[in-house]
């Protein structure tokens, strides 16, 4: 199993913070965004890791991680993406790290609480194409959402719909097998102009061939005012219930 990080684009909705940096190095909390996306690939087993970035910033990542020492890594991996066209398209930046092998794929903005270690096991050991992890929340409208089918099976995702046929959303982590290259190929550019995650699953969904599961603990994004500050209060939670684990800041 190999770990891609999607940290390019342009935070536009951040904006000015993200005016002199890269959305993925703002602090969530106690760390820079790109620690957690690290630390849920590492959790979860996977040490062999990508990180897709470009803009302006892009070597301050280099700087920041090293060779990824802090995290038990022996060396991190690198693309730069040229211009900003949607997940889809800098994913398949991946393609000659990713091979033949399965792998996980995280934006870098996606913060969760659970250890995937044993859904990796088994799409790993399994023939699935992709598999997804869904989330019950409030706002499933910012997001893509799962819509089911009467046997509980994932029927589609839309993204971003007005009406959600669903409260599910479908977080930013992902596992696919390599054949994910060839359907991010055949895509077209959504009407936002992008190249959309959410199609290259439907691919799969369509196919009978996507597994998921439901997060249990938290999740979230940190791409907007909103959801950024969210996401540093939950980190700052968990850090208050490990307190005797070490974790704790005055
Ligand atoms: C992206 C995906 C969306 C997913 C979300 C998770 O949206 O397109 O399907 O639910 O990430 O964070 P974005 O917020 O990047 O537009």
């Amino acid at each position: 199993m190999k770990g891609v990080i999607l940290a390019g684009g342009l935070g536009t909705r951040l904006y000015p913070l993200t005016k002199i940096t890269n959305k993925h190095l703002l602090p969530v909390y106690d760390q820079p965004m790109i620690y957690y996306p690290i630390q849920t690939l590492v959790k979860a087993g996977i040490t062999d890791i990508m990180i897709v970035t470009g803009g302006n910033h892009a070597g301050d990542f280099l700087q920041l991680l090293g060779n990824g020492k802090e995290f038990g890594l022996n060396g991190i991996r690198f693309a730069y993406q040229e211009g900003e066209d949607g997940i889809a398209s800098a994913l398949s930046l991946a393609r000659h790290f990713v091979g033949n092998d399965r792998f996980c794929t995280i934006l870098g903005d996606n913060i969760i609480e659970d250890d995937i270690r044993p859904q990796v096991q088994q799409f790993a050991a399994g023939d699935l194409g992709a598999y997804l992890f869904l989330k019950e929340v409030e706002d499933a409208h910012r997001f893509g959402v799962a819509e089911f089918g009467s046997d509980h099976q994932l029927a589609a995702i839309e993204e971003k719909p007005k009406q959600p046929k669903s409260n599910f959303a479908v977080i930013g982590v992902y596992l696919y097998n390599h054949s994910v290259f060839d359907v991010i190929s055949t895509l077209k550019p959504s009407a936002r102009g992008e190249y959309e995650i959410t199609d290259v699953s439907n691919h799969y969904v369509r196919k009978s061939a996507c597994g998921y599961h439901i997060l249990n603990g938290w999740w979230s994004d940190a791409g907007t005012f909103e959801s950024l500050h969210r996401a540093s209060g939950l980190v700052k939670e968990m850090r208050r219930k490990s307190f005797g684990k070490g974790k704790v800041h005055d």
